[in-house]
């Protein structure tokens, strides 16, 4: 049995240690706002927070959640920097298919939570791991900017 925080409410999981913590969080526990793209830690649309540091959760075992705090797309609007990362991506009308979109938000709310005023060097750096194949890469620029203020 593995336990650990998710969303600030605690989890128990009987699933294998090494199963990806990305199929932990859909398949076991019906959180499916976390996407698979790639499946080998490339693309970034299964970005998760793990004590507030963005991981890839497809790459990422079980085991490694064991006693830490996982957010996840469903939760990450609770804290205060998500909150303003969610607006700003509204305001901003960001989302084209959407898909990778959750991956996006995790990523920009752990820049923003690290770095309260990213330059733009700042936000490529951070953000360069997570792809769109919509290219929305200049209105997510800007919702950073714009969650920042
Ligand atoms: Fe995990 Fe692409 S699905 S990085």
């Amino acid at each position: 049995m593995t336990r650990f925080t998710l969303n600030g409410k605690p989890v128990d999981t009987a699933l294998p240690d090494d199963t990806p913590l990305l199929w932990v969080l859909r398949d076991g526990l019906d959180l499916t706002g976390t996407k698979f793209g790639c499946g080998m830690g490339l693309c970034g649309a299964c970005t998760v927070h793990l004590d507030g540091q963005p991981i890839r959760s497809c790459s990422t075992p079980l085991s490694a959640a064991a006693g830490k705090r996982i957010t996840t797309i469903e939760g990450v609007g609770s804290g205060r920097v998500g909150a303003a990362v969610q607006k700003a991506w509204q305001k901003l009308d960001v989302v084209q298919c959407g898909y990778c979109q959750s991956g996006q938000i995790m990523a920009a709310t752990a820049l923003l939570a690290a770095k309260p005023r990213p330059s733009d060097a700042d936000i490529d750096a951070a953000m360069g791991g997570n792809l769109c194949r919509c290219a929305t890469y200049v209105r997510i620029r800007a919702a950073i900017h714009e969650a920042a203020k």
